[in-house]
């Protein structure tokens, strides 16, 4: 065999869907024992590479290898006898089978010995760290136990060629830490790996080589250890950009949202906010930091009127929200994003276009028996221009769209309407660097229109730069309400822990 024989090469692809050219004469190559990242900008091609390698697209032109011999790869079943596996970023499992029943599932086997089955699984979790409980049903399962679970799958057919498109957008850091492990063990085992993500830091640790995907063409492939995330960046956009943030000042703020005392349990029993008192003015951005799952998911909802509360308050405007319904409470000019786990699952109608996606949220607005769908057309196009939305037209049904660009008219909307009070959870998640950033700088401009924003964040460093004030939670609880400009990454790290910060920031309630 000789060094230069390839798990993956790809030659020339080409693929177009209509008028776009999704994938424009790319090159790719994966060695064994490697992980190469493929990077790009939202809607540069990554997804349908992936797929014309997992048998669901075909491409136009060009030659793909693997294992040095020529390949025509019809389906995924095809994929599957070549050794590859693909982890989508929206899992294919059954959600009420179990670990074991969707492991066996589309499987070539008929028959099945369960203790046989039972102990391959074990095996091969212990070969390469992964936690799979076999009798565990998937709908009780978490994010990662899934995505665990979808690796499982492939590694039971044998794959040692996997493809995982951005695997860690819906982890905690923990969580990716953890998949990073099973992935380090897999290279060393000599599987050829391709990861998607759009988190540079992940590239610059996971990686040995980086392909970088520009406009649907393959511009650059470098090595990881040579290069840097500003290096990166440049060669993904095409041009030096200067990524951050400034901090801007409103000096006029009135006390807008009052939250006392607000405690919910969640369906379990268990407690999902305990005792939380924060405000929020206008012309200010509240960070809200913590682990995932410390309740910042039951506040959104309170917030949105669609989670009822054991006790407290939430005074906006000097009036009681609880109660309210979520249509009465977005009349008041309150508004939320939140970028779900699965981006389609919520807001959006897939099979629809642009405008009629704004329709659903202006419709009220809108007077007479008549729908006039002028202002909303208007709106998607002001939108594709400000986001740089990678689309056709206004029309073309959201779910062609890529990932981040989907993600980009779900938060467009909520922006656009220039609410009093803009709630945004996780808004950059599955952008590329360079949208995240003009993310940052749409919630700046809401603040300078007196908006008052709630940002639930992952990123210490941008909830640092951004917010104003943050409110750290754990475990449903308030660890403390401080200074953006006056603390650091590490006093907020403890605080998620756990630990009380002793001087909260004055104003805050108490
Ligand atoms: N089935 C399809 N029909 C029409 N257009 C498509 C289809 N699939 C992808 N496209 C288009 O091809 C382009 C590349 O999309 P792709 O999903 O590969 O991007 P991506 O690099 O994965 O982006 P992201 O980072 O946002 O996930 C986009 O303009 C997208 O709208
Ligand atoms: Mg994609």
């Amino acid at each position: 065999m000789s060094e230069e024989r390839y798990a993956i090469e790809c030659k020339g692809i080409t693929k177009s869907f209509g008028s776009v050219v999704a994938n424009d004469h790319v090159d790719l190559k994966v060695k064994r024992g490697e992980i190469l990242a493929l990077l790009g900008e939202n809607g540069s091609g990554k997804t349908t590479l992936m797929n014309m390698l997992s048998g669901i697209y075909h491409p136009d032109e060009g030659t793909i290898f693997i294992n040095g011999k020529e390949t025509v790869i019809n389906s995924p079943t095809d994929a599957d006898a070549l050794g590859i596996g693909m982890i989508h970023q929206h899992f294919k499992l059954v959600e009420v089978h179990n670990a074991m029943d969707n492991i066996i599932l589309g499987g070539k086997e008929k028959y099945f010995n369960r203790k046989e089955l039972r102990n391959k699984i074990l095996s091969i979790s212990e070969k390469f760290g992964l936690e799979v409980e076999p009798e565990k049903k998937v709908y009780d399962m978490s994010v990662s136990e899934k995505q665990t679970l979808e690796i499982m799958k492939v590694l039971y057919r044998g794959a040692d060629i996997l493809i995982l498109d951005e695997p860690t957008a819906v982890l905690t850091p923990q969580e990716t830490q953890r998949l990073f492990a099973i992935l380090r063990k897999m290279r060393a085992e000599g599987s050829a790996i391709i990861i998607i993500t759009h988190k540079l830091n992940e590239v610059m640790e996971i990686s040995d080589r980086v392909t970088i995907l520009r406009k649907g063409k393959s511009v650059n492939t470098v090595v990881t250890r040579e290069s840097t995330e500003s290096r990166l960046t440049e060669l993904m956009v095409g041009r030096p950009v200067s990524l951050s943030i400034e901090r801007a000042v409103v000096k006029e703020k009135k006390k807008l949202l009052e939250v006392y005392h607000l405690s919910v349990k969640r369906q379990d029993g268990s407690i999902a906010l305990n005792d939380v008192s924060f405000d929020i003015c206008s012309g200010e951005i509240l960070g809200i930091a913590g682990v995932a799952g410390s309740g910042q998911k039951e506040l959104c909802e309170v917030l949105a009127g669609l989670q009822p509360v054991e006790k407290g308050a939430v005074l906006y405007d000097k009036e009681n929200i609880i109660g309210k319904t979520p249509a009465e409470i977005i009349s008041l000019g309150i508004s939320m994003s939140f970028v779900p786990e699965d981006r389609l699952g919520m807001g959006l109608v897939a099979s629809m276009g642009m405008t009629d996606n704004m329709l659903l949220k202006c419709y009220r607005d809108s007077k007479g028996p008549f729908i006039d769908r002028k202002p909303a057309k208007k709106l998607a196009e002001e939108l594709i221009k400000k986001l740089d939305i990678q689309t056709p037209g206004t029309e073309t049904p959201v779910r062609l769209l890529s990932g981040g660009n989907v993600q980009k008219v779900l938060l467009g909307r909520e922006i656009q309407s220039v609410p009093n009070v803009l709630i945004t959870a996780y808004p950059v998640r599955g952008l590329d660097i360079h949208s995240s950033y003009t993310i940052y700088d749409l919630l700046n401009e809401q603040k300078k229109k007196n908006t008052a924003v709630i940002f639930i964040g992952e990123d210490l460093d941008v909830l640092l730069q951004l917010a104003d004030r943050i409110m750290v939670l754990c475990h449903g609880e308030v660890t403390g309400i401080v200074n953006a400009e006056s603390t650091s990454k590490e006093t907020i790290g403890w605080m998620m822990s756990g630990k009380k910060e002793v001087e909260s920031v004055a104003g805050t309630i108490h």
